[in-house]
């Protein structure tokens, strides 16, 4: 592959650390008494803490102060470290490890493209931080996924250009940032949750360098 990058999305890609920030959302969700489900934890996949907390008010049409939003943002980042607190690299989805290891090998320039502020701490925990090449993360941009922003930062500081790099995702919002961006976009999922993408895989088991290789 040369002259060509991968960049990942890390939350439900690498790890499965979606399912702690489904299930600190329902906490806060549940002490509201306001509902919130999978089907709409799926429009909050790759969205900042912020607009996510935006999307379940909305959808139960309550309004609050920014104050009181101000605490629930943190309560929820309290209850998702909590969760993430005992993260390791036996944490690392199925595929990710070998697929990293193979990648690196053959000197495929990485990334990481996240929405989230605690990624760094993430890839620490999974302990594959040296892998990559750039990481972007939540604070380092100002527009969120679907804004390409974040991944045409990550081509930037990888020095490849946008047309030579492949997105990994697994939110509709994160292939949309991609094809934006002029990327290739794999989804991880359902296919019919990734009517943009250009290649949809059930799991990260499929993810091998074989099958990244067919993008380029
Ligand atoms: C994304 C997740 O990677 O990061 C979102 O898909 C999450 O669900 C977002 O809201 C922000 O994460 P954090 O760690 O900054 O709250
Ligand atoms: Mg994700």
């Amino acid at each position: 592959m040369p002259g060509k990058a991968i960049i990942f999305d890390l939350d439900g890609v690498l790890t499965d650390t979606a399912r702690y920030h489904y299930l600190a959302w329902k906490s806060i969700a549940d002490e509201l008494n306001i509902p919130f489900d999978k089907e709409l934890n799926e429009q909050l996949k790759g969205v900042s803490r912020q607009k996510s907390l935006d999307i379940i008010l909305q959808n139960a049409g309550l309004h609050l102060s920014n104050e009181q939003k101000t605490k629930l943002l943190e309560q929820k980042n309290r209850l998702y470290l909590q969760f993430i607190a005992k993260l390791g690299p036996n944490d690392l989805l199925p595929g990710i490890e070998q697929l990293l290891t193979t990648l690196k090998k053959q000197n495929i320039p990485m990334a990481v493209g996240s929405a989230s502020k605690n990624a760094r701490r993430v890839l620490d925990s999974l302990q594959i931080t040296l892998f990559f090449d750039a990481i972007v993360d939540g604070h380092a941009v100002s527009r969120p996924k679907p804004h390409p922003e974040v991944f045409l930062m990550a081509a930037r500081m990888l020095n490849i250009p946008p047309g030579h790099c492949i997105v990994v995702e697994d939110a509709r919002a994160g292939i949309l940032a991609a094809k934006r961006a002029g990327m290739k976009a794999i989804a991880v999922g359902p296919p019919e949750h990734f009517p943009e993408a250009d290649a949809t895989v059930p799991g990260t088991r499929w993810l091998t360098y074989d099958f990244l290789k067919t993008f380029l």
